[in-house]
């Protein structure tokens, strides 16, 4: 690879950037703050929780450019390649405010400041991409934005206030030039790569390429929104000598419909997957839309939950319960494989050196069988579950036909139900029934204590959610009968 490979480019506002000799573990939040003395965006955590370092990411779609809100401190600075960065130091117009920033002193929505950058980008990202605010869609726009003194009601009118002022901005002026530049970079390099400081960041754009690169580099570290690994560097203080971006390879972004699946490319983020996925089972859109913040949603993929192997994943229970499968490749050779078979032990899997995953095979929904996802945290919004249970369940004329369940949180790997799976299937679904299966849970499930809760609390209200999905089937059941006959 040539010298003039060795560069990420991007555009900061709508100036281009080129990046050589940056340490390529620094975050976006240290580049702004450190190497460009851009200080206005501000660290509260450092993992994503606080949303104080929210910046706005512009990526070309057909020819307008989508604004996306990102926490800049878990964002590796190479994957700005091909993107627009834009941060709160851009928004005002010499001395005039932008009308974001402005309904946030109309409204007071400010008080010490230090959350206030975060929040202006999170509302100048949603001002862009929605023509009228919607309160419950501004909540959930800004749920990745902490503020310890201003209060939310404030900022929330702000949001909807900033709709007094008309759309046309200098974003909107630049726009088509923005677009044009952006698409330049996007040609001009097949893999762009940033390498200093002993470490290499690759950021190829073709499948093929991403294969190779781990072939040559079976050490490196994958990252596809970083939104797990990034933690590493940020709050383990460790050091990734390699760095394979997914973010920019153009086959793993790809959402397909197929006769009888939803296949999602490993880099497909949740804000991507979400339509294709809630159009299939509606009852994920909870669950989607409590995972993480905005923030997470628009950088963190389902590849990386699954990858990433935690048990405390909420995708992979999910999965699991759908019967969904993976496709693996370690160079020109695929495997596809059940998702619970991906699951080992604690954090290992059956990942071989040099494979990845590449697409994830969701079956679509039939209409006799019915689907469930409950997810049970401490916090509505931007919370990790203490447990996550799935359940899909086929009835036939009273009797359980089969059923698949799943959980996160309750053991080392995501796992299945086995036992519980066993007292149900044959038995007419009713009360004996399920209170039966409930306590079948406690063979398949020695769950742990920790600070989310303790393990009498998780094996308690799992076993509550299985009654749950019981109670809801029965009244959505006699909902219909209502409908039907009454
Ligand atoms: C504030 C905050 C809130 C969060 N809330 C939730 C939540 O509510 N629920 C939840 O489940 N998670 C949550 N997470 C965790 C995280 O956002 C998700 O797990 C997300 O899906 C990870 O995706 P990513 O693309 O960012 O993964 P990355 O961080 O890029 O990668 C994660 C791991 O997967 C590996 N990997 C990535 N792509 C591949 C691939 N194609 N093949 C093989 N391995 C791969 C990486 O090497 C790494 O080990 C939260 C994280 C933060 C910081
Ligand atoms: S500093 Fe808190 S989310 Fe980034
Ligand atoms: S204004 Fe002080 S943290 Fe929000």
């Amino acid at each position: 690879m040539g010298f003039e490979n060795r560069v990420i480019k991007f555009l900061l506002n709508q100036t281009e950037y080129q990046l050589r000799d940056i340490d390529p573990n620094t975050t976006v939040l240290d580049y702004l703050r450190e190497h460009l003395h851009f200080v206005g965006t501000k660290e509260g955590c450092a993992s994503g929780d606080c949303g104080a370092c929210t910046v706005v990411v512009g990526e070309p779609c057909d020819d307008k450019i989508y604004y996306k809100s990102i926490n800049s401190c878990i964002t590796p600075v190479g994957s700005l390649h091909g993107k627009q960065l834009i941060t709160v130091e851009h928004l005002k117009q010499g001395k005039q405010l932008h009308p974001v920033q402005q309904a946030m002193v109309n409204c007071h929505g400010s008080q010490c400041g230090f959350c206030t950058p975060g929040f202006v980008m999170s509302m100048f990202a949603y001002r862009k991409n929605n023509v009228r605010p919607e309160r419950q869609s501004v909540i959930e726009a800004l749920g990745g934005n902490l503020c310890r003194c201003t209060g939310y009601k404030p900022i929330i009118e702000a949001a909807m206030q900033m709709y007094r002022s008309p759309l046309e901005d200098q974003f909107s002026l630049a726009e088509s030039s923005v677009v044009e530049k952006l698409k330049a970079i996007r040609q001009q390099q097949a893999t762009a790569e940033l390498s200093a400081a002993g470490k290499t960041y690759f950021a190829p754009d073709n499948v093929a390429a991403l294969a190779d690169i781990l072939l040559k580099y079976p050490q490196a570290k994958l990252v596809a929104g970083g939104t797990d690994l990034i933690l590493d560097i940020t709050q383990f203080l460790k050091e990734i000598e390699v760095l394979v971006s997914t973010s920019r390879v153009e086959e793993l972004k790809l959402v397909e419909e197929t006769e009888s699946a939803i296949e999602l490319g490993a880099a497909v983020t949740y804000i991507e997957a979400r339509q294709a996925l809630i159009a299939q089972y509606p009852d994920l859109h909870e669950l989607i839309d409590r995972l993480g913040s905005r923030q997470i949603r628009n950088q963190g993929t389902i590849g990386g939950n699954v990858g990433n192997a935690s048990p405390i994943g909420d995708m992979p229970p999910v999965l699991i319960a759908l019967g969904a499968s993976l496709v693996l490749r370690r160079g020109d050779e695929s495997r596809q494989i059940p998702v619970e078979d991906y699951f080992i032990a604690y954090k290992k899997t059956a990942l071989q050196d040099s494979e990845f995953i590449e697409r994830i095979i969701v079956p679509k929904a039939k209409p006799e069988v019915q689907f469930r996802a409950y997810k049970i945290s401490k916090r509505l919004e931007d919370d990790i579950s203490a447990s996550c249970g799935a359940f899909r369940l086929q009835l036939d004329d009273g009797l359980v036909k089969s059923i698949d369940i799943a959980f996160g949180g309750m053991a080392e790997i995501p796992k299945r139900a086995t036992h519980c799976e066993q007292a149900l299937i044959g038995q007419p679904w009713n009360d004996s029934t399920v209170r039966n299966a409930m306590i079948e849970l406690e063979k398949d499930f020695t769950p742990l204590s920790d600070f989310r809760a303790s393990a009498d609390y998780r094996l308690k209200v799992s076993q509550n959610l299985l009654y749950r999905l019981y109670l809801e089937l029965q009244s959505s059941a006699e909902q219909m009968r209502v409908t039907h006959y009454g």
